[in-house]
């Protein structure tokens, strides 16, 4: 598993994440099961989220029943979680964030959260109001580290007048058939080109120049919550051509050749798992430090229906 030394931070984690929002139905037994795969294969760092689950807090709260860390394990995984979405908007205040995180530490069971996202941008946010919210998190120890998610460049501008922790992570969804964050850039200025649209104002090229970390959530979905694109040959049948024979070719499963395509790129994404398998997460595994050459990774990225100009 390649670890990650991630800027403006003192951590030194995988570059896989399990992400756990898709626990609801699993058994505290399976819990157990996906998690123990998970460090076994080297993972040390879990996502959460208040909102997942289907009810406040519940994949928090079915994962922190089943996974009871003693001090020493809970030192050694970083857990994250995020604040901000309630049933049908959005809320960065103060109050909804103190108290969303004093639910999520009961609900996970620990004293500290490893790392707080704001999960989608909020139009309402004062940012004055956010500010104030970390500040009391951190003095408290209750938050080690902050950062957003689905964030544009210039919300996260705005956050840094006023906010003095920094903000060293921003998750956003990628993977090899949703890739404008990377796909804009290659065909950049090029008229009547949907393609060469910037959905989120340059936030690559900004992430790289300010040291933040980009974690790369539905790495297997074809684009939002449709379905994941391996072996759907009715829809991807050259993309699943050129997985598979890369997947023989460097003998691991079209999994981890997904993994690979995000993990290649120099920005040193973090890639968030969403499997409930724990044979899923030993095959993407191998994916974590597997360097495809330029071509093989161009040739997914065309595969996938993307223009190289
Ligand atoms: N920040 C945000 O806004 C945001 C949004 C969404 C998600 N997230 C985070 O990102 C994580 C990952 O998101 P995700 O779950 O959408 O990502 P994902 O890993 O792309 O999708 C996981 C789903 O795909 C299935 N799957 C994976 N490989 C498969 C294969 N080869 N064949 C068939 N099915 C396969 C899994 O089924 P099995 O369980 O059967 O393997 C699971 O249902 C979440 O857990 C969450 O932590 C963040």
């Amino acid at each position: 598993m390649k670890k990650l030394s991630l800027p403006q931070t003192d951590l030194t984690v995988s570059n896989l994440i399990l992400g756990l929002m898709r626990i609801t139905e699993l058994s505290d037994e399976e819990i157990r099961a996906l998690f123990a795969a998970a460090r076994e294969v080297g993972i040390d760092f879990f996502d959460h989220a208040d909102v997942y689950g289907g009810k406040p807090h519940y994949c928090e709260q079915r994962f922190g029943d089943a996974i009871r860390l003693s001090p020493s394990e809970r030192e050694e995984v970083v857990i994250q979680t995020k604040t901000g979405i309630r049933p049908g908007y959005f809320d960065f205040s103060k109050e909804h964030i103190l108290e969303s995180v004093d639910a999520s530490l009961a609900a996970l069971r620990t004293d500290y959260l490893d790392v707080l996202l704001l999960h989608r941008p909020d139009a309402l946010v004062e940012p004055e109001e956010v500010a104030a919210a970390f500040d009391e998190l951190e003095s408290a120890g209750k938050v080690r580290r902050f950062g957003v998610s689905n964030h544009t460049p210039g919300q996260i501008e705005l956050l840094k007048k006023y906010v003095r922790q920094p903000l060293p992570f921003n998750q956003v969804q990628l993977s090899i058939t949703h890739a404008p964050l990377i796909a804009a850039g290659v065909a950049s200025n090029m008229q009547g080109l949907d393609q060469s649209i910037s959905r989120d104002n340059g936030l690559l090229d900004y992430s790289r120049l300010n040291d933040m970390t980009l974690q790369a959530w539905s790495p297997f979905q074809k684009q939002f919550f449709n379905g994941v694109f391996l072996g759907d040959r009715e829809e991807y049948p050259e993309l699943n051509d050129a997985i598979d024979e890369l997947a023989a070719k460097y003998e691991v499963t079209p999994t981890a050749i997904a993994v690979a395509w995000i993990t290649r790129h120099p920005a040193d994404f973090q890639v968030v798992l969403g499997t409930t398998k724990p044979e899923r997460v030993r095959e993407a595994a191998a994916g974590s430090d597997l360097p495809l050459t330029r071509e093989e990774w161009y040739r997914l990225f065309t595969a996938a229906g993307y223009l190289v100009p």
